[in-house]
């Protein structure tokens, strides 16, 4: 079943928020403001609730040249073998790889993920993103 209501907001902030509208290509304000609740309500769940299920996407770039760090990448990899749904290694240049990995699992066990390998020497950048199926 599909509510209506109306909202208020100052002539300056709803011009912001069309020209908003218009650059994304939102077909409505409707769609708009759907996208950008069902958005609040994953990043809401995602932080109150720990054990919430969440599918996400790890970016990192790493020197490969840093004594041990293909291995300990793998190790910790391995350790979560059953949320890593999929890995991509990119070799950027000589020197720097870009990988991406695909997880599926608990939040809190993505994040102590993330912080591992962000706490490997060599690893120069890791940028997360984690979304739920249902807000
Ligand atoms: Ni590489």
């Amino acid at each position: 079943m599909i509510e209506r209501f109306s909202v208020s907001m100052s002539r300056d902030l709803l011009d912001k928020f069309d020209a908003f509208i218009k650059r994304r290509g939102y077909v409505s304000r409707s769609e708009a403001i759907r996208m950008l609740i069902r958005d609040a309500l994953i990043e809401d769940t995602i932080s109150t609730d720990p054990g919430s299920e969440v599918f996400g996407t790890i970016t990192m770039i790493y020197d490969h040249e840093v004594k041990g760090i293909t291995e300990k990448i793998t190790h910790v990899q391995h350790a979560y073998h059953g949320e890593i749904r999929s890995a991509v290694h990119v070799h950027v240049d000589r020197r720097n790889c870009l990988e991406v990995v695909i997880f599926h699992g608990k939040a809190k066990k993505m994040r102590k993920l993330v912080d591992e390998l962000s706490g490997i020497k060599g690893v120069k950048n890791v940028k997360f993103v984690f979304t739920l199926v249902e807000p």
